[in-house]
């Protein structure tokens, strides 16, 4: 019989890898990302282990050329049962001071991105009414901080795409399933790339694995759930912060911001490579 088809973006590394290795038994994939050795060395493995059949995309999503052909991947295919929007990056620094070319990546990878393989991905599975999409957005769409402008503000965006999309479906009894999945601190390369101190935080409790993160997710795609937030302590604080007058949120935002703003300045110093483009993928 033949297998149901997932569609992970960036999932050379991280969170999307650790997507690929979950689902890999059982199911075909269609596996983006720039770094196409990564993605061979993973499908060779899947195949080994379960058989499973991946086509590798090697595409940069924030151009538009590699773009167009990741969507025509996911529009032709007529097994998809899951498309994971998950590909993105970081930067270090306030909005000003880090390129622009860095700031309109971002939005392209992050926003035109998601739009349209979101589209491709809905026009073949409402038709079908089946499938589902994961869109990886952050804590940073409910708490934003100085330094981290565009990502919070693009994560927002998600997940307020996402919500839009969910609305969409229940109110014509779709059963395609949308789920923005809001992580917040996870090993990955993710922080590793951005030359990001961790020790602190990580003593504190907030960090989480890859495994985490995606356990929760799929399962909240399970209870069809439209937000998943992994980990009681972040769920406490999206939920606090939800609540909270502007004016206190903005205070508590600029306290912690400035600590962590004053955290990845100093590590990305130590850095130099990052610090010229203040890239952090
Ligand atoms: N780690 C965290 O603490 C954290 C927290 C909240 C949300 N997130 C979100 O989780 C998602 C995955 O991040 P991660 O933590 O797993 O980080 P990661 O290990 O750095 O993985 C990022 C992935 O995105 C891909 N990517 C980056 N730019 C790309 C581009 N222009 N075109 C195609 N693929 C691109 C990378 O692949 P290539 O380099 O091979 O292209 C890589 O596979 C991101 O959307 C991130 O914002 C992460």
């Amino acid at each position: 019989m033949s297998r149901n088809v997932i569609a992970i973006t960036g999932a050379s590394s991280g969170i999307g890898a650790t997507f690929a290795r979950k689902l890999a038994p059982g199911h075909d994939l269609i596996l983006i990302a720039r770094r196409k050795d990564r993605l061979e060395e993973l499908a060779s493995e899947f195949s080994r282990l379960y058989d499973t059949q991946s086509k590798i995309v090697e595409a940069d999503l924030s151009r538009e050329e590699d773009l167009a052909k990741a969507a025509e991947y996911i529009s032709n295919e007529q097994r998809l049962a899951l498309l994971i929007n998950n590909a993105g990056f970081g930067t270090t620094g306030r909005f000003w001071e880090s390129p622009l070319e860095v700031q309109e990546r971002m939005h392209r990878l992050h926003i035109m991105a998601t739009v349209r393989l979101t589209h491709a991905g809905l026009r073949n599975m409402v038709a079908r009414d089946y499938g589902g999409i994961i869109n990886v957005s952050s804590v940073s769409a409910f708490v934003r901080s100085p330094g981290t402008t565009s990502y919070s503000a693009t994560k927002t965006w998600m997940t307020a795409f996402t919500e839009g999309l969910y609305l969409e479906l229940k109110g014509m009894k779709s059963n395609v399933v949308i789920q923005a999945l809001c992580p917040g601190f996870t090993y990955s390369e993710f922080h590793d790339a951005m030359g990001f101190e961790r020790g602190r935080l990580a003593k504190s409790g907030f960090w989480m694995t890859a495994d985490q993160v995606v356990e929760a997710s799929l399962d909240g795609m399970r209870q069809r759930k439209p937000f998943v937030v992994p980990g009681w302590r972040y769920r406490v604080l999206t939920a606090i912060f939800s609540k909270l007058p502007t004016r206190a949120r903005l205070a508590f935002e600029g306290i912690t911001g400035r600590a962590r703003l004053a955290n990845t300045l100093s590590a990305a110093a130590t850095v130099p490579k990052k610090l010229d483009g203040s890239e952090t993928e």
